[in-house]
């Protein structure tokens, strides 16, 4: 095992420690015991800690709460079933630890606990625990006649010999009525010892994310990306700088997270990321009408920087110097704005986010972004600096949101860029679910 686990801090140290799971992935192990309604209530429990969490539940733990539960609280998709095809290689028990600090089953139940001592795989949970190269901790939970059997006290010894942390259990007033020791630890408690004994391990390099998986399962994003190209004469084009790469990063972050992606793209000399729909388009009227076909969609993302002008009547015919034409004598009409007609049309889809290049520094970038985003009518406005992001593979970006609220991502590649952005639309998301 490459993470070595450390031996359990006392209960007594919690309250001189400030705990704190940020930049932390946690699988939250559900098995079959009637304490499993408060894995809910540990599920925000470890999020109020900074912390994000996977759910994965035994078949008997579906007796007692519903993935569904899980999955709003947790803002992912529940894990029960090792023969799932939704992991990339076909093997959750492997990439679930992988993407992990560490699992916690909570509750853990004498039949669970027994079959982890035996090295049985029979569940997802199991092969998961048995397949870690992190550390393990369990939250029994029983009657307390079970928890003082033998046979239970044999296993906890075992599992405790072999680097198993063991939470609990708490004495007290049972589910059946009698009042011993089995009930399982408060969630806050069992919260902040995690966060005790994780402290206590090397933290995790800055700029560390969560894994996107499963953060928009379900959900249709629909991207532009790249520069539009507005003919003048059959040989002469009007475009700009932008080379696509953001939108394209972004397109590869959410389909990573699980979502079907639309990426609408100007002319650029990328590749499209895998299980991405692609629809090229050279002007802003192709870009606006391959948008309107693609809608409905859960988040729209308005990354093109699209022509705001093209010249007005057909285009047939080369424009020729010596008979006297320039540019001054061309006519020219404004383009449509797609992401304010998005952000106001009929099929409004719950998230609009458009992109906002501009020159000079950031003090002039933070005045001139709420106005832009109000104007535009979107949720959220992505702020750069034209001559640091444009054509280029890293970026800074400036978020604005809508409660006036900005954010500063530091100087990063466009690739983490999106990873970031994406968990934030999904959070947005998440947030607008809970209200609805
Ligand atoms: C109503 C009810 C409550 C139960 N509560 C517990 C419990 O708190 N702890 C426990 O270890 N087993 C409890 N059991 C027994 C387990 O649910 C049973 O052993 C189950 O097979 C465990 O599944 P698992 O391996 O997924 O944990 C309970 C059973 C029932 C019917």
């Amino acid at each position: 095992m490459s993470k070595k686990p450390l031996a359990p801090s006392a209960t007594a140290c919690l309250s001189s420690v400030k705990p704190s799971l940020a930049n932390r992935h946690l699988v939250l192990g559900v098995s079959g015991g009637i304490a499993a309604y408060k894995a809910c209530e540990l599920v925000r429990r470890l999020q109020d800690l900074g912390a994000s969490v996977q759910v994965v539940m035994t078949a008997g733990a579906q007796h007692f709460v519903t993935t569904t539960s899980f999955q709003a609280l947790s803002g992912r998709p529940v894990f029960t079933d090792q023969w799932s095809d939704t992991v990339a290689n076909g093997m959750p028990h492997i990439e679930l630890s992988r993407e992990s600090d560490g699992i916690v089953v909570a509750p853990a139940s004498a039949d669970f606990l027994a079959k982890l001592c035996a090295g049985l795989t029979d569940e997802l949970l199991l092969s998961l625990c048995l397949a870690r190269d992190g550390p393990l901790w369990v939250a029994p939970a029983m009657n307390r006649q079970m928890w003082e059997n033998p046979a239970t006290q044999a296993n906890m010894a075992t599992l405790r010999s072999r680097g198993v942390l063991v939470l609990g259990p708490d004495h007290g007033e049972q589910a059946c009525g009698e009042v011993g020791q089995g009930r399982m630890l408060e969630p806050e408690d069992i919260a902040r010892l995690l966060a005790v004994h994780l402290q206590e391990m090397p933290q995790p390099p800055a700029g560390h994310l969560p894994p996107l998986r499963g953060r928009l399962a379900g959900r249709h994003v629909l991207i532009t990306a790249g520069p539009t190209q507005e003919p003048i004469d059959p040989v002469r084009l009007i475009t700009n700088r932008s080379s696509g790469q953001m939108g394209f990063a972004l397109a590869a972050a959410a389909q990573r997270a699980g979502a079907r992606v639309t990426l609408v793209s100007g002319p650029v000399g990328l590749r499209t990321p895998d299980q991405v729909h692609r629809i090229n388009v050279q002007t802003a009227l192709e870009m606006q009408a391959a948008v309107v076909e693609h809608l409905p969609a859960a988040i729209f993302v308005g990354v093109a920087a699209v022509a705001d002008w093209r010249v007005a009547g057909p285009v047939h015919d080369k424009l020729k110097k010596q008979s006297g034409a320039d540019l001054s004598s061309l006519s020219w009409v404004e383009n449509p704005d797609i992401l304010a007609c998005v952000a106001q049309g009929s099929s409004r889809p719950d998230l609009v986010v458009g992109f906002a290049a501009e020159t000079g520094d950031l003090d002039q970038l933070r005045q001139q972004l709420p106005e832009k985003l109000a104007r535009k009518h979107a949720d959220l406005l992505v702020g750069n600096l034209a001559q640091d992001s444009m054509d280029q593979a890293s970026a800074q970006l400036l978020l604005q949101s809508r409660d006036g609220s900005t954010e500063l991502l530091e100087t990063a590649p466009k690739t983490h860029q999106a990873e970031r952005l994406v968990h934030r639309f999904a959070d947005l998301l998440n947030a607008l679910d809970k209200t609805t």
